[in-house]
């Protein structure tokens, strides 16, 4: 059994990196592993326009520590009143890799996200006329159980949609499901997804162990274990469909341990040690690097990074909380100690 892996460096194609001083705090993480991320647009005030992205990555790249090279990958938030000129003038000057699609009120900062479908048509014709892949948070809204607004959300909307844009590629993010799972294996080659380190660790139990575990908690929220085990599979199978997106999402820790908690979990710091540790139990080390540093930019029709990065199977051990921001934020695996480092 190998000891060291030395890989191709990865890239996150799923990525909150806030703003302000949240941003310069968390940047540092990410670009620690990482030479590209793709840069989920939900701010506050989310990135609609071709300037908005291009401050936006100023201040991204501004934020970086000395020396560390890093590409954020820039994504425009798709809203009812989007200009199909706009996304198709921001992918054309490289700004916009990407759009994505909150359906509104799905999560976090989605309040602005797209009511229905029919609103973007014009938009996802443009997309997909232009190669612009999108983004999607994929849930319904409504009332339905939280527990099945994925897979609600795939026959309800996706299917019709793949259907409508047969050539538009998409990018179903942070699966959960073995429905989700399923689609996407048994879908053409327009259509991927991404999976989260928390997502092939933990179940639904997890959020509910001895008392409410907020720190575990985000959306779309984590499943019953067979679910689990059927995302992991596909994120071990070697299948070019499924990538590495982390869906790092920081909040303050007051704001998650709270009456209203928010959704989200902060992996970015051990990112790359807990997906290898999932691989190593699986079995699967053959095929990490292929998951985290090529089915993504070849999705993406983008290059593949030249550098490289070793892990190695030593003990780390995960803080129980990281200053950021002057709060504090608990990341993923708090308090565990996981089995590889990276160099
Ligand atoms: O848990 C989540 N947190 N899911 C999302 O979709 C958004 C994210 C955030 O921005 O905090
Ligand atoms: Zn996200």
């Amino acid at each position: 059994m190998s000891d060291i892996l030395k890989i191709r460096r990865p890239d996150d194609w799923h990525l909150h990196l806030r703003d302000g001083a949240m941003l310069e705090a968390v940047v540092g993480y990410t670009a620690r592993q990482f030479a590209r991320a793709i840069v989920m647009p939900n701010l506050a005030d989310p990135v609609t326009t071709v300037s908005a992205a291009i401050a936006y990555r100023d201040r991204i790249l501004l934020a970086l520590p000395e020396g560390r090279d890093f590409m954020p990958l820039m994504t425009a938030y798709l809203t009812d009143t989007i200009d199909p000129e706009e996304l198709a003038r921001g992918h054309a000057r490289g700004v916009f890799t990407a759009a994505k699609l909150y359906p509104a009120n799905a999560t976090t900062n989605s309040d602005k996200g797209v009511t229905d479908i029919a609103h973007i048509h014009g938009a996802l014709e443009r997309m997909q006329a232009i190669g612009m892949p999108l983004l999607i948070h994929g849930e319904v809204t409504d009332d339905t159980d939280i527990f099945d607004r994925e897979a609600v959300f795939i026959e309800r909307t996706l299917e019709p949609l793949v259907r409508d844009f047969p050539a538009l590629k998409i990018v179903l993010e942070h699966i959960t499901t073995a429905e989700a799972a399923q689609f996407i294996a048994g879908a053409g080659p327009n259509l991927a997804a991404t999976i989260t380190p928390h997502h092939i660790h933990i179940n639904r139990n997890a959020i509910f162990e001895r008392g409410i575990r907020p720190h575990a908690y985000c959306l779309p929220v984590a499943k019953r274990e067979h679910h689990r085990l059927a995302v992991r599979k596909a994120a071990v199978s070697g299948s070019p469909k499924f990538f590495l997106g982390t869906d790092s999402a920081p909040h303050a820790r007051e704001t998650k341990e709270a009456s209203c908690g928010c959704a989200g979990i902060f992996n970015a710091p051990f990112a790359l040690e807990s997906y290898v540790a999932a691989f190593d139990e699986d079995g699967a080390l053959d095929r990490f690097e292929a998951f985290a540093s090529e089915h993504g930019p070849r999705f993406y029709g983008l290059p593949l990074n030249e550098a490289t990065l070793t892990l190695r199977r030593e003990p780390v051990d995960v803080p129980e909380r990281l200053s950021a921001a002057g709060a504090d934020i608990v990341p993923f695996h708090a308090g565990e100690t996981l089995g590889w480092r990276l160099d």
